[in-house]
């Protein structure tokens, strides 16, 4: 699987815990991180670079744990790769979105590439027409992500900045619908889900799309028969393009157990 950097983490830390015994080579491309600002043309060339990486070293399956490149490079990554199973976190959130929703009114949090990319609003748009989607690009959230600032006061602050808007908007006559449902659609937002929660309240369902995508993968690998017999955990190998101790020291908040930074390989895209 291959992320702009550690966000990607939290889509590896979900298919750990649901599958334990894959060999995961995981990429995260930290010297051109953040994808989130880049033009798609852009992160489309980079995605494509990073999966040459992987697939050269032999996978069964390729993963696009980031949301700013799942928005804009899916497709290009599949016809790059034909034969080859390439998951997106984009669809299954989407579809998780489509099943928590009652009113039909659903709001999506991302970066400023997948908001304008348009892909969360395609996915579930082509599963319910009819749902209204109020998306909103909310970049400090990846900065206080990688902060550590996950809680406290300037979290919330924020959160409340970027979606009292849209979740308790001025009443009056032209009151847009309120959602009933919020998508995470970017891989560092679960770690900010307690202080969203808090901001929002506790009726709004919360999709993340790291669980969900980590759901779609194991679907995909048990349908195929792919998945790997055998006992024991799986090893992960962590490819980074820069600072190897730094990709171990951010990383292991984002993945919630300690990095090696012996087990981080610097890599040339
Ligand atoms: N991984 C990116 C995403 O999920 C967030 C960080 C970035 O902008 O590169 O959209």
């Amino acid at each position: 699987m291959f992320d702009s950097g550690v966000g990607g983490l939290t889509v590896l830390k979900a298919l750990r815990e649901r599958m334990p015994c894959e060999e995961i080579l995981y990429l995260g491309d930290t010297a051109r991180l953040p994808y989130g600002t880049k033009s798609a043309h852009t992160v489309t060339r980079y995605a494509l670079q990073a999966t040459v990486k992987l697939v050269e070293r032999g996978v069964k399956m390729l993963v696009i744990a980031c949301n700013t490149a799942s928005s804009v490079a899916v497709d290009a990554v599949r016809r790059a790769n034909p034969g080859l199973p390439v998951i997106g976190v984009v669809r299954p959130g989407a579809q998780a979105a489509c099943r928590a929703s009652k009113s039909g009114v659903i709001a999506v949090v991302a970066t400023e590439g997948t908001i304008a990319g348009g892909a969360y609003h395609r996915a579930i748009h082509a599963l319910r027409p009819e749902a209204l989607i109020l998306g909103r690009a909310t970049p400090l959230f990846v900065a206080l992500a990688e902060e550590g600032w996950v809680e406290g006061e300037i979290t919330e602050g924020v959160a409340a900045r970027y979606l009292m808007p849209i979740f308790d908007p001025p009443s009056g006559s032209d009151r847009p619908s309120v959602p009933d449902t919020l998508v995470l659609g970017c891989t560092h937002f679960p770690l900010l889900a307690g202080a969203i929660r808090n901001v929002i309240g506790p009726d709004v369902a919360i999709v993340d799309s790291a669980a969900t995508a980590a759901d779609a993968i194991q679907a995909e690998l048990r349908d195929s028969g792919q998945t790997n017999g055998r006992d024991g955990c799986g090893g992960t190998l962590f490819l980074t393009t820069d600072d190897a101790s730094k990709f171990a020291r951010t990383g292991t908040m984002f993945l919630g157990t300690p990095i090696a930074e012996q087990d981080v390989e610097l890599v040339d895209l």
